[in-house]
């Protein structure tokens, strides 16, 4: 059904004003559109689940959940990543009850049969006698398998075996994305595994706001200019500790739902080095003000591996904040220090849906392998200060997404709608480097926009 029905009479089109561009707020509690979501998105696009390095060694597996799947993420002896369905095909056990470990075989519990990494069935006892028996031949009785991509050492999987491949899904934002997650030869690795936190409310309250919304930093994020990072920091252009210059840059949108908030570096540049960005090359730029994670030693890699016009961007106006389409959001943050040097953090959350008000935030923390450990371990602690479980920043919005979910119950606030009417109507800024939808200015709502968009292609498809 490409309009669904929800059982009173609601069809998915009522819930989004394509003119006004508006959403009803029952969408952000509905049970039933819940479980059309993860049938008809987390069950067909791709999804982010994990990082390479959190399973280095064969026999390594973690268990995630994929939308309402739980899945095990394997690395095989072959060093080859597998994403199988954890539920035993025999009679529906979950075969992994565990968060992660190393086996070269996973036996389920129940009855014994058995699994390799990539998800292949082995064998089970006194399998003459009771296992497939006369229907079924072995090479049937394995565990359901997704189809895998890997991307910059992220893991992404699909249940869509024939749909668009990865780079398909990327589409623009590969341009883009690649001078994030693809930066160095060596690739990156996470800190530590990541931080899990049940959050109550639903897993679009997120999602949407981290399809760059920076409009919500300059109240709800207030105190980083009344009493964090930014405070009292004149820089000629806004009084010190006033976050609206912070917003200004340009919003990049692409279709199937991605995006990103680039910053303007140029100011930033001025104000720590007192020169005129305007006469420095992208070499000397990205040399006095490296990208998150990356030294000055690091620079030549990146000037080795990026075309001129991904190095413009990377030098003038890199992307601080985006979104993988469904539920996945990306940092990359500039932080300025008392002592006047900047360091990064960055940082990528996975919004698990985990029920209609109940979501799992998983925060992971990552820096370049070739960082040196010293400048590692002050982004671990940037990192844990400012975002996840325990950062300043993001426990302002953790606190705000249940309190949309629970209004959007009630039965007046149900059909106020939530609005994204706050659009670019510029075109691609002169002289813009790449490929997308581009806005320049201040922060507006065409990014979330989009990602409802692709919500309503999905949900309709
Ligand atoms: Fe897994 Fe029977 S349910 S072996
Ligand atoms: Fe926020």
């Amino acid at each position: 059904n490409n309009n669904p029905v929800l059982s009173d009479g609601t069809r998915i089109t009522d819930l989004v004003d394509l003119e006004h561009r508006e959403v009803k707020m029952r969408t952000l509690s509905d049970p039933e559109l819940y479980n059309l979501e993860m049938k008809k998105i987390f069950a067909r696009t791709w999804v982010f689940l994990g990082h390479e390095t959190e399973i280095p060694n064969k026999g390594d597996f973690i268990v995630r959940d994929m939308g309402s799947d739980s899945v095990i993420i394997a690395r095989s002896g072959d060093g080859q990543i597998h994403v199988s369905l954890n539920v035993c095909p025999h009679r529906g056990m979950k075969i992994s009850t565990l968060e992660g470990g190393n086996a070269s075989i996973h036996l389920c519990i129940y009855h014994g049969w058995a699994f390799k990494p990539n998800g292949d069935f082995v064998g089970a006892p006194v399998e003459k006698e009771c296992m497939h028996g006369k229907t079924r031949t072995k090479a049937e009785l394995g565990l359901r398998k997704a189809r895998v991509a890997l991307y910059g050492g992220l893991i992404f999987a699909t249940w869509n075996i024939d749909g668009p491949s990865f780079d398909e899904f990327l589409g623009d934002a590969k341009w883009y994305f690649d001078t994030l997650w693809c930066r160095t030869l060596a690739g990156m690795e996470v800190l530590g595994p990541p931080q899990r936190f049940v959050v109550r409310a639903n897993w679009k309250t997120a999602a949407e706001q981290s399809a760059s919304d920076g409009f919500h930093t300059l109240t709800l994020h207030r105190w980083l200019g009344e009493v964090g990072p930014y405070a009292k920091k004149p820089d000629g252009e806004g009084k010190g500790g006033d976050l609206t210059p912070e917003m200004y840059g340009a919003e990049v949108w692409t279709e199937h739902g991605h995006t990103m908030r680039c910053i303007e570096l140029d100011r930033k540049i001025r104000r720590l080095t007192g020169k005129d960005p305007s006469t420095l090359t992208p070499e000397e730029k990205l040399t006095l003000l490296p990208p998150p994670g990356i030294t000055k030693e690091m620079v030549p890699e990146l000037l080795s591996r990026f075309s001129d016009e991904q190095l413009q961007l990377m030098s003038s106006n890199p992307p601080q904040v985006g979104n993988f389409f469904p539920n996945g959001l990306f940092e990359f943050i500039y932080l300025p220090q008392p002592d006047g040097t900047v360091l990064g953090a960055m940082a990528l959350h996975a919004y698990v849906p985990k029920g209609p008000d109940k979501l799992e935030f998983v925060n992971w923390i990552l820096a370049e392998k070739d960082t040196p450990p010293e400048i590692k371990a002050k982004m671990l602690r940037q990192s844990i200060q400012l975002l996840g479980t325990s950062g300043m920043v993001e426990q302002d919005d953790s606190d705000t997404w249940p309190h949309q979910t629970i209004v959007s119950k009630g039965a007046m606030s149900q059909d106020i709608t939530l609005k994204y009417q706050a659009l670019y109507e510029t075109g691609k800024p002169e002289g813009w480097p790449g490929p997308g939808n581009v806005g320049a200015g201040f922060t507006k709502d065409d990014t979330q926009w989009q990602w409802w968009l692709y919500w309503h292609d999905l949900m309709t498809a």
